[in-house]
């Protein structure tokens, strides 16, 4: 099946297989009437100046003089959940804060019993709406964690549903076991037996079944130190599971060092991160995943991603989707907030939704950018340029969406 995308405005995307920082996390590529011809889902050329491709297609997609860049990837979502958590507005109204909230047996563990009491056919379906939604606003790939079930089972459910979600719909979905989100209300107390349980029990049983590939801790004041975390990583590390840390979000307390030690692949949302641990991901060639519609949420501060990148680390930014601090999958949202908020070049934002996480999700070889052998992920967008998709917020820009070669998703006039 060999396809062409013509009549593109200007093509803009980063380039390479590697995650980008300092001066080159805002290298963009800008093709200006270009054209991308693509072979069984894969990109074989890109030509610009209104040259032609030689040959015949099989379909050919107009992009009508649009915008088109890399399909965005969303590098940190919790996507399969049970309920939600809208009576949370008002508790937050009357000054309760997330902590708080969880420690009063709340929060995550309100969203835990939703998900134990859902079916595998309930959450894969719910999950398939959200995804059909990511699609439609320009998310190609997405990663989800697990992390709201808690016990074997029900872990192995939420990991089962996304495995599913991962081979039915056209979205990659990347899997990321997060048994130690919280400890349950069975353990209240007992988190290290819980810890010894996840590392026994959970982290073989994932292995065995082949569910994930990377493991993910809420190292967080109140929930896991950054002891445990070590313990549980190192384990996991052990076992061939690629690393990831929801660190600094709300307090540094070691979280952020710990995966430059390590190696981990990303540390995640990082408000509160310190100087001593952005040394530590800038030597470890950690990913900082920003989330920063978590940070508008919550009302806290933004991760210095400015600061990140002048100091060697690649940013990127992802939605962190969740029913309880973010409930948006809105990814042009983070956009927006990436200029807005990280003070970041139109540039810089695009590479990081597009190939640093798809780098801090394993998969900057086929995913991320527009180039020959890549994936053909492609989005045609309703604006001229990139800085208008920064610019316009609240309104989905998207026009159209090309998955593995094929027109899958978009509005409009477009053949
Ligand atoms: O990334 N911080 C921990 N986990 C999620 C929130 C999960 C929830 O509140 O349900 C996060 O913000
Ligand atoms: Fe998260």
């Amino acid at each position: 099946m060999k396809t062409l995308l013509k009549n593109i405005g200007c093509l803009q995307t980063p380039v390479g297989s590697c995650s980008h920082t300092g001066a080159a996390q805002g290298e963009n590529v800008k093709y200006m009437n270009a054209a991308v011809v693509m072979e069984d889902g894969i990109i074989s050329d890109i030509l610009d100046g209104g040259r032609r491709p030689s040959g015949s297609f099989d379909a050919e997609y107009d992009a009508e003089g649009y915008l088109v860049t890399p399909g965005l990837v969303d590098g940190h979502t919790h996507l399969v959940f049970g309920g939600y958590r809208q009576h949370e507005v008002a508790m937050k109204l009357k000054g309760a804060d997330y902590l708080d909230i969880l420690r009063a047996g709340g929060g995550i563990l309100d969203t835990v019993r939703k998900t134990r009491e859902a079916s595998k056919e309930e959450l894969y379906i719910k999950s398939t709406a959200f995804l059909d939604e990511m699609l439609g606003m320009g998310v190609t790939a997405v990663e989800a964690k697990s992390g709201y079930g808690l016990d074997t089972k029900n872990e192995i459910k939420m990991l089962e549903v996304i495995k599913e979600l991962n081979e039915r719909h056209p979205l990659d979905v990347a899997a990321t076991f997060m048994g130690p989100h919280a400890v349950p209300p069975e353990y209240e107390g007992r988190d290290d037996e819980y810890l010894g349980m996840v590392i026994e029990e959970m982290l073989p049983a994932v292995k065995e079944k082949g569910l994930a590939e990377f493991c993910d801790i809420f190292c967080e004041d109140s929930v896991f130190n950054a002891e445990q975390s070590r313990k549980y990583l190192t384990r996991a590390k052990e076992m061939g599971f690629s690393l990831k840390i929801h660190a600094d979000e709300i307090e540094a307390i070691g979280g952020a060092e710990l995966a430059g030690e390590l190696g981990a692949i990303s540390a995640e949302h990082l408000i509160a991160i310190t100087e001593s641990g952005q040394e530590a991901l800038a030597a470890g060639g950690v990913t900082a995943m920003c989330l920063p519609a978590t940070s508008f949420y919550l009302g806290k501060t933004f991760a210095p991603a400015g600061e990140m990148i002048e100091k060697g680390i690649p940013v990127a930014i992802a939605s962190d989707f969740n029913p309880g601090s973010c409930p948006s999958l809105n990814l042009q949202f983070c956009i927006n907030l990436g200029c807005l908020k990280y003070r970041m070049t139109p540039e810089e934002v695009l590479t990081a939704v597009t190939i640093n996480p798809a780098c801090g999700i394993g998969r900057g070889d086929v995913l991320g950018t527009v180039e020959p052998g890549k994936q053909a992920d492609l989005v045609i967008w309703d604006a001229p340029d990139f800085e208008m998709v920064c610019y316009r917020f609240g309104s989905n820009m998207l026009k159209r969406v090309i998955k593995s070669g094929e027109m899958v998703a978009g509005y409009g006039k477009l053949r």
